[in-house]
């Protein structure tokens, strides 16, 4: 048996072709619908990240502006350029790529971006709607896996969904999002004794820990659902995720290759975000 491939390029690219007609109509009434990311320091992931943003952003007619700043920025230059931002009629949506330096404290950073141009979906006001059951901008990431589990008809409900990493950015909006949806969630970590127990458990399960090959064959059960967010790059430069794809693809029924599935999609639901910004923006 060989998985059904969770395909995220090619989902991506149909729904960056309605953005870009939404983007369009919102063009028409006289607004560039656009998006500003402000980039820290040289980190090379973050430079990458960035890069596909703004190109993304170009081919959806997404105007996106990138503000660079060196890694000894203070706290304080970050706040009036967002603050700037907040008040612009020309943006939309504002994005502060992580991580930042030690220095700068993130959530004072992420709590001064306006809520309603909040696209990341970090601020604490958005990250508590998700925990009530409704927010205006899910995290782009686990927003994407959402829509890419919606698009296979892979149902969740009363499903075993285990979650292996519980960063703020991924493992933790994506529970409280499955939650929303009726799956029964475990979140598993750094610290979790016998990870195997859980995975072993999971009817989807999902990975988010930045370890390269950390979800073997074994580890899972036949027929499981395995979302792969592991962005890893190699030594030769090849990217990889954090599940051994070649040999967990033969116990799985439905699998996200890396690259091309996770990935373009947490790219395309920051689109998405920023256009439905403008939508509301301009009704
Ligand atoms: N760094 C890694 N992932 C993300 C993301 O989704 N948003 C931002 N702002 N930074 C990131």
């Amino acid at each position: 048996m060989s998985a059904r491939i969770l395909d995220g390029r090619t989902l991506s690219k149909e729904i960056r072709a309605s953005l870009l007609e939404r983007s369009l109509r919102i063009r028409n009434k006289g607004h560039a619908p656009g998006l500003a990311v402000i980039l820290v320091g040289n980190d090379p992931a973050s430079k990458v990240y960035v890069r596909n943003k703004s190109k993304a952003c170009g081919e959806c007619g997404v105007m996106s502006k990138v503000f660079l700043f060196p890694n000894s920025v203070s706290e304080h230059e970050l706040i009036e350029l967002i603050e700037k931002l907040n008040a612009s009629n020309e943006i939309d949506g504002v994005l502060v790529q992580l991580p930042l330096p030690g220095h700068v404290n993130v959530r004072n950073i992420m709590g001064c971006i306006s809520v309603n141009k909040d696209v990341d979906g970090f601020h604490l006001y958005n990250v508590g709607g998700l925990v009530v059951g409704g927010t205006i901008f899910p995290p782009c990431t686990p927003y994407g896996v959402q829509l890419l589990l919606e698009t296979a008809k892979i149902e969740v409900s009363g499903k075993n969904v285990v979650i292996v990493g519980a960063s703020n950015i991924v493992g933790k909006p994506m529970a409280l999002m499955l939650l929303q949806k009726d799956a029964t969630v475990s979140i598993c970590h750094i610290k979790t004794n016998d990870l195997s127990l859980y995975t072993k458990l999971a009817d989807v399960l999902i990975v988010a820990a930045g370890k390269p090959g950390l979800i073997t064959a074994d580890m899972v059960k036949n027929n499981v659902v395995v979302i792969d967010v592991g962005i890893n790059r190699m030594p030769d430069g090849s990217i990889t995720g954090d599940v051994d794809f070649d040999n967990v693809k033969h116990k799985a029924s439905w699998i996200t290759p890396v690259p091309g599935g996770v990935g373009p999609m947490t790219v395309t639901m920051l689109i998405e975000n920023t256009i439905r910004s403008a939508e509301l923006r301009m009704s």
